[in-house]
């Protein structure tokens, strides 16, 4: 028997946060961990992971916030997805992005978008069945996953031999706010919008975290070298 089905929904909202959170920690530094190491990388192998991120992120974080945007019923929520769009926009983020990967001598080409091609795919079908409580823990795990990566993601434009650093100085800095924020909202709407007991909260987070697998170790290295 589901004894959270017996919980007042306050309790419940709170539970999801609670119980949803660490999980999506856990994801974060296993990711984190499972990096390889930056003295080992060739300078193919470091061209390869920052044209591949390149390529998934400049054309389709706005993309992702904007899905979830459109998934959220609850007023709660709008607020902090509208903020993160209107600095990505106002700031020109995937501008910035895009002058990284070029001063790493980076730039993606068709072999690093098509390396990550299938993963995604994934993601963009997943988010665009518009289920808020997922989306919002995929967009979250993405904003926690983001602040640890950077200062790896700047180690290896600097082995590059670039001095950009404007992109991974911006998205290093460590925004507890935001971040709980969208856990935040992931709570509201779950109060409103319920997520369907039978479905997995973290269906995207998984989608997410093997897309960025795949910008770490393509299948294609051999060729994006
Ligand atoms: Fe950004």
């Amino acid at each position: 028997m589901n004894t959270t089905l017996l919980m007042p929904p306050q309790s419940q909202n709170q539970s999801i946060e609670a119980s949803v959170k660490p999980r999506i920690n856990k994801v974060i530094d296993d990711l984190i961990a499972s990096l390889p190491n930056r003295d080992l990388l060739t300078s193919g192998q470091r061209r390869g992971i920052i044209a591949r991120y390149a390529a998934v992120l400049e054309g389709n974080f706005i993309y992702w916030m904007t899905a979830t945007l459109l998934s959220v019923q609850s007023e709660a929520a709008r607020p902090i997805l509208l903020e993160n769009l209107y600095e990505e926009v106002r700031d020109a983020h995937p501008a910035m992005l895009r002058r990284f990967a070029i001063a790493a001598r980076a730039f993606p080409n068709d072999l690093d978008a098509l390396a990550v091609n299938k993963e995604l795919t994934d993601v963009r079908l997943f988010l665009g069945q518009l289920s808020a409580v997922q989306s919002l823990a995929t967009m979250a795990f993405f904003e926690g996953f983001i602040q640890k990566f950077m200062a790896y993601l700047a180690d290896l434009a600097v082995a590059q031999g670039s001095v950009e650093m404007e992109y991974t100085d911006v998205h290093g800095v460590c925004d507890i706010a935001h971040t709980d924020g969208l856990f935040r909202a992931l709570a509201t709407e779950q109060e409103i919008n319920p997520l369907d007991p039978a479905k997995d909260v973290l269906e995207g987070v998984y989608l997410l975290r093997n897309l960025i697998d795949r910008i770490m170790f393509s299948r294609d290295e051999a060729l994006s070298d």
